[in-house]
């Protein structure tokens, strides 16, 4: 697509489409900068009575670990301000991972037992990191991981920055759905903006399937989708 505002546009109408067919969808959402125009849209489309939103369950892909559910700087907070509290949902059906947990592995296995409660995941929505990590799936993530507690890449930690006051208070670690738990969600749709992700695209999606590129694992879904602005493609290799 041209540009970030027809990303935003195709993004929420797949996900309206989804949500129309299926009005109890279970949808994985990601923080980011990417999908702010997408929220909009969707947002924009609930507000005019286009859209129901009551019945989908919204489940995050992740978050930092540690830390404070209320806390500004955490992608609970991220996500109720750039898009849940600005529609019409039901509090209920909305699961977020504890960045707070004493035991970080049971609260990955209560999340994945929180997933399969309600039927597994219809559509994940995915950005990508410019190392070609997806959610908090870094470079060298296993195939088959599970919801788990990772170390974050200083790469990712970096692009995060912007949401705290310095730098160096980005959590070294986070909470995040595997790459098996994303690849078994019914849909993916991946999207992707500016030339600063152009290289991770073209190598995820032109090169070798690798752990180095956990992205790279998508193509083996049988349903993906993938939109690009012009800068984010401008690197992809013409067949
Ligand atoms: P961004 O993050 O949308 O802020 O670029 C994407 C990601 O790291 O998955």
């Amino acid at each position: 697509v041209p540009d970030e505002e027809a990303l935003g546009k195709a993004a929420s109408r797949i996900i309206a489409e989804q949500v129309q067919a299926q009005p109890d969808s279970v949808l994985a959402l990601p923080t980011g900068r990417t999908p702010l125009r997408v929220y909009r849209e969707l947002a924009t489309l609930d507000q005019r009575g286009e859209l129901d939103l009551h019945r989908v369950r919204f489940f995050h892909l992740d978050e930092f670990y540690p830390m404070a559910t209320e806390s500004p700087t955490s992608f609970q907070a991220f996500l109720w301000r750039e898009f849940l509290s600005q529609v019409s949902i039901d509090r209920a059906n909305v699961y977020f991972l504890n960045g707070l947990a004493d035991d970080p592995a049971a609260e990955c296995r209560r999340y994945e037992e929180q997933i399969a409660a309600v039927g597994g995941l219809d559509l994940v929505v995915l950005g990508i990191g410019v190392n070609g990590h997806i959610a908090f799936n870094e470079p060298g993530s296993p195939f088959d991981s599970r919801t788990r507690l990772v170390t974050l890449c200083p790469e990712s930690r970096a692009a995060s920055a912007y949401l705290f006051p310095s730098a160096e208070e980005v959590p070294r670690q986070g909470l995040t759905m595997g790459i098996g738990t994303i690849m078994e969600g019914h849909r993916i749709l991946l999207i992707a903006v500016g030339e600063r992700k152009a290289r991770a695209v073209s190598e995820s999606l032109g090169d070798s399937l690798t752990p180095a590129l956990p992205a790279s694992f998508l193509r083996q879904h049988p349903d993906l989708t993938v939109i690009l602005d012009q800068e984010a493609a401008s690197l992809l290799k013409r067949v």
